[in-house]
């Protein structure tokens, strides 16, 4: 393992004013987002999709990385252009989810465990020769009656801990995402507390496992109340609680912290940010890893019509914007009116 080229590509994911674009959906997540814009899920529609945002150099500028689903990690562009090909040319690096979804946790009634450790040896340098520098792997940890368990955040983490261990020793960051999910009515107090116990074991298992932190970056959810809680949490209390938290659990090695956006609106999505890189004075950068409130904007425009493909792009470019100004906590309501 090259140590100090780990940490040059960690680094470069979370460089000032930068974030990534999380285009790794599953062949079954990205059906569900084509059907809400009434386009039929078929791999040519998928690639047609996924090259619009590639090809989109106004946002482009702003992604230091993209995530990749395996499917996208092999496709071609329409005239032949590998894209993984067409992301290196918008100077963005190309990375891999490698984990293989969510089974049943035997004995915990309700909650999950993230699979895909067993043939991960052989094929990470296969992403590896594709291009891929960097890859994910999504933890998920419900909150609800009774959950989580300690065995599912400890087994999660453990597995989380396992393919970082395996990334590096294969010359690829990992982005270690232990995802505290906004589902159900707990309020940002219960959110706080979950999400502070998940983080600790997670770090606890990667110094078991011998994970170098200043090759990895950090994905994790902000400290926001459950989508059916009564109390709202203002803007300046969810990025208060998040940096107190993380604060308390993720050590200075780390060379940054990109986070999910996890069902936020898209606008929620970037004050929050915005909010916390005002705060200042971090031990991290803390940037961007959005999947929906990057992609929401341009799905919408888009649906599957080559007429609104630039619109779509101009879409996906003002959200890129405005999430690159969050993360430099220059971002200002003002500028989403404007530009409406
Ligand atoms: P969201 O921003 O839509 O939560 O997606 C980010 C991601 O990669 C989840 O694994």
């Amino acid at each position: 393992m090259n140590l100090d080229e780990l940490n040059k590509v960690a680094r470069a994911m979370v460089a000032p004013g930068k974030g990534i674009l999380a285009a790794d959906e599953s062949s079954g997540t990205i059906k569900k987002r084509f059907d809400a814009i009434g386009v039929e899920s078929t791999e040519d529609a998928r690639r047609d999709y996924r090259e619009m945002l590639f090809r989109s150099a106004d946002g482009m500028k702003h992604i230091s990385g993209v995530i990749l689903y395996d499917e996208t990690i092999w496709q071609k562009a329409k005239d032949g252009t590998p894209l993984v090909d067409l992301i290196k040319k918008a100077g963005a690096l190309p990375g891999i989810k490698v984990d293989e979804g969510v089974k049943p946790l035997p004995n915990c009634p309700g909650e999950v465990v993230t699979i895909g450790l067993d043939k991960l040896t052989d094929r990470l340098p296969k992403y590896y020769a594709q291009g891929a520098r960097f890859a994910k792997w999504r933890a998920v940890i419900d909150i609800g009656a009774g959950i989580p368990s300690y065995t599912c955040i400890r087994a999660n983490a453990h597995a989380l801990a396992r393919y970082a261990a395996l990334c590096q020793a294969a010359q690829i960051v990992p982005i270690v995402e232990p995802e505290v999910l906004m589902d159900g009515d707990h309020d940002i107090a219960r959110c706080q507390e979950v999400t502070e116990l998940v983080l600790k074991l997670t770090f606890e298992e990667l110094y078991f496992n011998r994970v170098a932190l200043e090759g990895m970056v950090l994905k994790p959810n902000m400290i926001v109340p459950g989508k059916g809680s009564k109390t709202r949490a203002s803007i300046e209390d969810v990025a208060a609680r998040t940096v107190k938290v993380l604060k308390n659990c993720v050590p200075g090695a780390v060379p940054g912290i990109a986070f999910l956006s996890g069902g936020q609106s898209d606008e929620e999505a970037t004050a929050n940010l915005d909010a916390m890189n005002k705060i200042g004075n971090l031990p991290w950068p803390l940037t961007f890893s959005y999947g929906r409130a990057l992609q929401h904007a341009p799905q919408t425009t888009w649906q599957g019509k080559t007429e609104n493909v630039a619109a779509a792009q101009r879409a996906f470019s003002h959200r890129a914007k405005m999430n690159s100004l969050a993360a430099l906590g220059q971002w200002e309501a003002d500028l989403e009116k404007k530009a409406a």
